[in-house]
């Protein structure tokens, strides 16, 4: 193992933050010290520029996560496929994971998706104004992955308040919150595997009938990594759609003429969509811990050191997306945004994500004549980079 060294701080990622220096660290960073480190948040590397982060990420040999997936380093209640086991482990995981999203399911989903959508925006509109992100971002992602788990209605509000619990203490790195949270969704957890283990569904339609059928070598999962598994999907997809539903509102209110271009022309909403996740990127804690000593940008990070991939500064990256700080719908390489992530951890969810978020833009829009900020926006920390709450005057139609 190699030995803890000194090295320089180059970033400060503890201090005070708004909307726009979050993001304009790593565009500073990206000019002055593309591989930084920070002794902060248990010491790690950040990857800034494009091309390093696509080889952490896609380098799976090397760069594990097995270690630590996360900035700051979260203490593990268990470990929780897919995102904390490294290949081959990690395939059979995502094996049955990735049916349970084709777009055959997602168009069953649609219309209950748009229920959920327009019961949580018609009282904001009702009412004329309301916080984008905690009366919707923060519900309408887990009502709708409580429909994708086939969740009984009593266990969505907990897990409501259970999954924004753990956010919360996991961005406050608060350790002694942050357990009894997680144990809190370990339990929901044990619960809906022992109903299904008495009456299954459908594995086609119900993920933890899936992982209970599912054979490797004509062996089941072991027990506590099914556990794992409906523990880490059951807060893996809620906090990141209503970060970005809150950046694109702040976008929309400081750009009112490409919100009356995308309520005039709705068909642009998913072309629209893919450049927002490009430019308001949610996460920038993701992590990987190198395996052997290696080598980016001339800086030599040794084995065992943690690296984050900021996802976020890659796709604002000049080298490949040129004006990167400005919104261009259509870009010619809109394709290569790595909002999602890149290799085998790549998003399990993304067609779940772009299905919701494009259905609340377009009932958003289609309800509102105007919509504007009319107070603070406070910010997300790491590991995630964005809006958390976003006060709007909302007009309606
Ligand atoms: C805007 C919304 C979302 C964004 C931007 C996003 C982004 C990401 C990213 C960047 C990763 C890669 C993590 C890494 O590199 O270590 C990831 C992994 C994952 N996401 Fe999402 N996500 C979103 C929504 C969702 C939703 C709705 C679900 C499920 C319903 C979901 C399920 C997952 C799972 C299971 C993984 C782990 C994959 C693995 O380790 O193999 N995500 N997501």
């Amino acid at each position: 193992m190699s030995e803890r060294r000194h090295i320089p701080q180059d970033f400060d990622p503890t201090g005070p933050e708004t909307f726009d220096s979050a993001f304009g660290l790593y565009d500073e960073l990206r000019q002055r010290c593309p591989v930084a480190h920070t002794d902060a948040l248990g010491g790690y590397w950040a990857l800034t520029k494009y091309k390093d982060v696509e080889r952490a990420a896609s380098e799976s040999e090397t760069f594990i996560t097995s270690v630590q997936n996360v900035v700051p380093k979260i203490a593990f209640t268990g470990r929780r496929p897919p995102l904390h086991l490294d290949p081959p482990e990690h395939t059979p995981y995502r094996r049955v994971l990735n049916p349970l999203f084709v777009p055959e399911r997602m168009r069953a989903l649609e219309p209950v998706i748009r229920r959920i959508v327009i019961e949580l925006i018609d009282p904001l509109v009702a009412r004329g104004q309301g916080d984008i992100c905690k009366e919707f971002g923060a519900h309408m992602p887990v009502r709708v992955f409580g429909e994708w788990m086939n969740l009984p209605e009593d266990q969505v509000e907990t897990l409501r308040v259970a999954g924004a619990d753990f956010v919360h203490a996991v961005e406050a790195a608060d350790f002694e919150l942050m357990k009894p949270t997680s144990l809190r969704l370990y339990e929901l957890a044990r619960d809906l595997i022992a109903r299904r283990k008495k009456e299954p569904m459908d594995p086609a339609i119900d993920i933890t009938s899936a992982l209970l059928a599912a054979r490797v070598d004509g062996q089941p999962f072991a027990d506590e990594l099914i556990l794992g598994t409906v523990r880490q999907v059951l807060v893996v997809g809620i906090v990141a759609p209503s970060v970005v539903i809150g950046s694109i509102c702040v976008h929309l209110s400081r750009h009112p003429d490409l919100q009356h271009k995308l309520r005039a022309e709705p068909e642009l909403i998913p072309a629209a969509l893919e450049e927002f996740l490009r430019l308001y990127t949610p996460y920038r804690g993701f992590a990987r811990t190198a395996n052997r000593d290696v080598e980016f940008g001339g800086r030599e990070i040794l084995k065992d050191e943690a690296i984050a991939l900021v996802y976020a500064s890659a796709n604002r990256d000049e080298d490949v997306f040129p004006d990167p700080t400005q919104f261009i719908l259509d870009r010619p390489n809109i394709r290569d945004h790595m909002a999602f992530g890149r290799g085998p951890h790549q998003c399990a969810g993304m067609n779940l994500a772009r299905l919701e978020l494009r259905i609340a833009f377009e009932e958003l829009l289609a309800r509102t004549s105007h919509f504007d900020v009319n107070g603070e926006v406070l910010v997300a920390k790491i590991p995630e980079i964005g809006a958390l709450s976003v006060p709007l005057t909302i007009k309606g139609r």
